[in-house]
């Protein structure tokens, strides 16, 4: 049996009348009523803002990125590290002016951060001018809330935990034409020990194949031609539908889609990816070779400590084993320094992994202490300096390899999917590789086209060359 649940269609079909109904007021106003959609986080958050711009434009608003000319202000939290929140309170409060300016403006706040235990509370209390505060549980229910708030300025707080039923069918306003984010799972089931996104956005649920494959073949439709498939762990998907697709399975039915794009995936758990996922991306000649594979740290005591289920060991066979598969695939990974109790020996054992692996590009992060995780009980006799020192050795070491990995590319001619326009006084174009470097190209090309580009020059981030 299958243990999914999702929001019922009648409940769906209700918040697309209130849509209507809301545009029908806002499209009698004398001038265009504008919102603004600031999002923080992860591409997560990114997907959700799409579909909160989604049912606002169906609400008849159209977007500003200014604050003070927008009817409706809101803010998609992070909750992932203290610095994140620091900011995004920061720029709340700054929002008191723009409230002051105008009364009938509406501030509203949803996001991981605003589901955190006592954040609710703590934003009703400090924050009055807030009018709305939602979790990430109920974001379909947005426009109900939008409503209600038209009618009678009564301040909202929702951070209902329903589990996590799915919403099918919300409408989704993308950024780009090139590139889009198609979620196939919600949450997470792995409580890694330093991290408080399975408290904030609950367990791990799948949306059905037929849906995330209707999804895929809209975008590919629509011109899109680089879609990335988002989970925080890609691999664990299916596991709780009872039609035994699995990730694998997923990538081949996408890459069964006519027409030339190419198919990504963000986050891979080190313990689940494998040879079946290898093997696909392998085989399906629209998977872009590129796996991002966090791996946090190198020394076993601490990966032990943090949860994680693999070894340093287990870890670089993985990466043998993809390489196994494909030899040019780009490998990308996320760390964190100064996780409570790291040694110096324990953060060579992250140094080690670094050279051993050699990845294209890192995400670095200094650990930051969240309440209620199982690692904000442990000891951190780390001074912040030394972590700092660590965190610098550690950038130094990454980018003298990015710089080699990238000087290699030079005198090489790359298939590179243009996507925007260049703001550097030394290309025309962006563009990433297959593997998702990024390449500022000389030479006009469409954005969303594919251009042979011969690398001339490189640098610790990106490449450069010309469309031959
Ligand atoms: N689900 C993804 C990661 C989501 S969070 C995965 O498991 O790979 C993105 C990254 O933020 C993590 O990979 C981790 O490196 C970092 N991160 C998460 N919690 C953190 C914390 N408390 N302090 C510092 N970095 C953290
Ligand atoms: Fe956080 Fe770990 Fe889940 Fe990633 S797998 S979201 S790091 S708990
Ligand atoms: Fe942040 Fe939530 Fe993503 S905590 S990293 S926005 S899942």
């Amino acid at each position: 049996m299958s243990m999914r649940k999702e929001i019922p269609e009648a409940e769906l079909a209700r918040q697309k009348e209130i849509m209507e109904r809301v545009r029908s007021v806002t499209e009698s106003s004398p001038r265009p009523m504008l919102a603004f959609v600031d999002t923080y986080g992860c591409q997560q958050n990114e997907s959700d803002s799409e579909k909160l711009r989604g049912m606002l434009s169906e609400m008849g608003y159209g977007f500003t990125r200014d604050e003070s000319e927008a009817d409706v202000v809101v803010i998609n939290t992070c909750a992932v590290r203290e610095h994140a929140e620091q900011r995004i309170l920061g720029n709340v409060g700054a929002l008191s002016h723009t409230k002051r300016a105008n009364r009938e403006q509406i501030i509203a706040m949803c996001g991981c951060m605003v589901q955190e235990p006592g954040m609710a509370e703590r934003i009703k209390r400090s924050y009055p001018y807030v009018d709305l505060v939602f979790g990430p549980h109920v974001v379909w229910r947005f426009p109900e809330y939008l409503e209600r708030l038209l009618q009678k300025r009564k301040r909202i707080f929702d951070t209902t935990d329903d589990g996590g039923a799915i919403a099918e069918g919300l409408p989704v306003l993308r950024d780009g034409s090139v590139k889009a984010w198609l979620s196939i799972m919600y949450g997470c089931n792995y409580f890694c020990s330093y991290c408080i996104v399975p408290y904030v956005r609950g367990r791990e649920r799948s949306r059905r194949p037929e849906d995330v494959l209707r999804e895929a073949r809209s975008l590919v439709e629509a011109g899109y031609k680089d879609i990335t498939l988002l989970g925080q762990n890609v691999n664990s998907y299916g596991k709780d539908l009872d039609d035994g697709v699995d990730f694998a399975d997923i990538i081949r039915m996408v890459n069964g889609i006519p027409g030339d794009f190419l198919i990504r995936f963000m986050t891979s758990h080190p313990k689940d990816a494998g040879e079946r996922l290898f093997a696909a991306m392998a085989e399906c000649e629209k998977a872009a070779h590129h796996i991002h594979l966090p791996f946090q740290a190198g020394s076993d005591r601490i990966l032990s400590a943090m949860n994680r289920r693999y070894t340093k060991s287990d870890y670089l066979e993985k990466v043998r084993l993809a390489r196994s598969y494909m030899p040019d695939v780009v490998l990308t990974s996320d760390v964190i320094v100064g996780f409570p109790g790291e040694t110096e020996e324990d953060f060579r054992e992250t140094m080690d992994v670094l050279e051993q692996v050699r990845f294209d590009a890192l995400f670095t992060f200094i650990y930051s202490k969240r309440l209620g995780t199982p690692a904000a009980e442990l000891a951190d006799g780390t001074p912040r300096e030394v972590k700092q020192e660590r965190f610098e050795r550690l950038l130094d070491l990454q980018n003298r390899i990015s710089g080699e990995k990238h000087a290699e590319y030079v005198g090489r001619t790359v298939r590179v999917l243009v996507d925007a326009e260049s703001a550097d006084e030394r290309a025309d174009m962006l563009g990433r590789t297959n593997g998702g470097r990024l390449v500022h190209i000389t030479g006009k090309a469409e954005p969303g086209s594919f251009a042979e580009v011969e690398i001339t020059d490189s640098n610790t981030w990106a490449l450069y060359g010309h469309i031959v």
